[in-house]
């Protein structure tokens, strides 16, 4: 292959990935020689090969701009109706819908369980990156291996003793998300084979990471007191070879359930009698917006044996985009360290020090003040839209915190159905069959209350009433 012919495949792959958008000016001659250090006429070689193959027209006196045709038939995106959740998870098929462009982009995400985009806030995101940008020009921030940037390690460890979990900076490992929190927990604790025990319903990435590591989940009904239920753990801990066991007791997903202090305790000092790590999954802990509640204890700050593992990130509570979440272990903080230095040469540094300058603004406390105000209100009136929309015998969970809404449809009723049907009509639920093995959760559905208008709600109910339930649950209700 020629050298002209080595620079148009690569400006081809830019036109049809869209960085060079239809009707897009492409540089001058003089510039793309310049970029590319080649010369003038081989500059004029590539641009006439593109012209020749009909990617860019020339406009005399004006340059070389993006054709329209290449637009037209560069190859369509994934059509989102194709893709097995299982298989790909939400965020795969919420980023093909709106890609797509057929689906309303803003209700798209109902299925994550992420804040209302409109509740991020994206101009403070961009005025303290921007501040980073120039702090990381100015002193040469080195690049930034685990632990991670110190002060926003003491911001984070400040923040969690002002809201009664006493960490300290130094057992803080910053990690891209909490998700690769539990990850590097459970390679530390839980070895292939073994057994992870944990909540049921249980999230779609989580169940993924388990499985992933060859581990086998066992599953653990939520008790009507909230959290799991003891007495099932306790007969799967003397029946299974158990490694781990993971908590997500703070607005669980997807049930919004809440376990109690005294429940945690209880089972701080269960698994520390037995020798048996447990695994706190707490990123949503900090969106309690019931009145009169606060933010509720974590196991970690009742654990006296260092026996928990805590995992936490930024991505519920500020935004997912950041991928900045954080592992904290007195015991296990040296080889989960060791880990993260395996897996990367060193984090993503402007957003630790953007973030960690926004904590140290005084942030975090007047942006949680203003989600739990809106989520006070939006997550309550998404739930009674769902009961007055959906059919008579719909029941729809009633967090005190977070955005998740637990639906569970009539007997009989399949919320795979109801997921497939909202698809086509451009909207995206997360359905029972993504929360774990069993098909106990088929006829339930995960909403996400931050986003739910009351408009979805009705669109959504009027397809809910189409389902046919299956012909046992009809004869029941007979
Ligand atoms: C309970 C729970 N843990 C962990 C995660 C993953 O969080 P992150 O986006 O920080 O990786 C999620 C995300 O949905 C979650 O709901």
């Amino acid at each position: 292959m020629k050298k002209y012919e080595r620079l148009a495949a690569s400006m081809i792959g830019l036109i049809e990935n869209g960085i060079y958008g239809k009707s897009d000016r492409l540089p001058s001659l003089r510039d793309f020689a310049t970029s590319f250090k080649v010369s003038l006429n081989t500059a004029r070689a590539v641009y006439e090969y593109l012209e020749r193959e009909r990617y860019v027209t020339a406009h005399p006196q004006s340059g070389f701009y993006v054709a329209d045709r290449v637009i037209a038939d560069s190859p369509s995106t994934e059509d989102p109706s194709i893709l097995d959740p299982r298989e790909v998870g939400l965020l795969r098929i919420a980023t093909a819908m709106a890609a797509t462009g057929e689906s309303r982009p803003e209700s798209v995400d109902l299925g994550l369980s992420y804040l209302s985009r409109d509740l991020i806030p994206a101009d403070l995101l961009r005025q303290f990156t921007d501040a980073a940008l120039r702090l990381h020009t100015n002193i040469a921030v080195p690049l930034l291996s685990s632990p991670g940037y110190g002060p926003l390690r003491r911001q984070i460890a400040m923040h969690s003793v002002s809201t009664g979990t006493p960490i300290d900076t130094e057992d803080i490992l910053m990690t891209s998300g909490c998700q690769e929190s539990i990850y590097l927990a459970l390679l530390a604790v839980s070895p292939s084979g073994s057994s992870v025990a944990v909540e049921s319903p249980v999230s779609f990435p989580l169940h993924r990471v388990i499985l992933g590591l060859r581990l086998n989940p066992v599953e653990i009904p939520i008790a009507r007191e909230g959290g799991m239920s003891l007495e099932a753990l306790e007969f799967a801990l003397d029946h299974y070879p158990i490694s781990s066991v993971i908590t997500n007791g703070n607005f669980h997903n997807p049930t919004g359930d809440l376990m109690p202090t005294s429940k945690k305790m209880e089972l701080t000092g269960l698994l520390a009698s037995r020798g048996i790590p447990l695994i706190e999954d707490d990123p949503s802990g900090d969106l309690y917006f019931a009145s009169g509640t606060t933010r509720p204890s974590t196991c970690i700050s009742l654990d006296r044996g260092d026996n928990v593992i805590y995992c936490s990130s930024f991505s519920k509570t500020v935004a997912p985009n950041l991928r900045l979440g954080w592992i904290v272990s007195r015991r296990w903080r040296d080889q989960i360290e060791q880990l993260i230095q395996l897996a990367n040469h060193g984090m993503s540094t402007i957003p630790q020090i953007a973030m960690a300058l926004l904590l140290e603004d005084g942030f975090l406390p007047r942006h949680l003040r203003k989600t739990r105000v809106a989520l006070r209100s939006r997550v309550p009136a998404a739930r009674e839209a769902i009961l007055s929309a959906f059919p008579a015998g719909t029941r729809v969970s009633d967090p005190s915190g977070g955005v998740s809404l637990w639906v569970t449809l009539p007997e009989g009723r399949s919320s795979q159905d109801l997921y497939k049907r909202a698809l086509a009509a451009g909207i995206l639920v997360a359905p029972g069959f993504l929360f774990g093995e069993s098909s106990r959760h088929e006829t339930s559905f995960r909403l996400n209350g931050s986003v739910l208008t009351a408009k979805d709600a009705a669109t959504l109910g009027a397809l809910a009433t189409e389902i046919e339930p299956t012909p046992a649950a009809k004869l029941a209700d007979q």
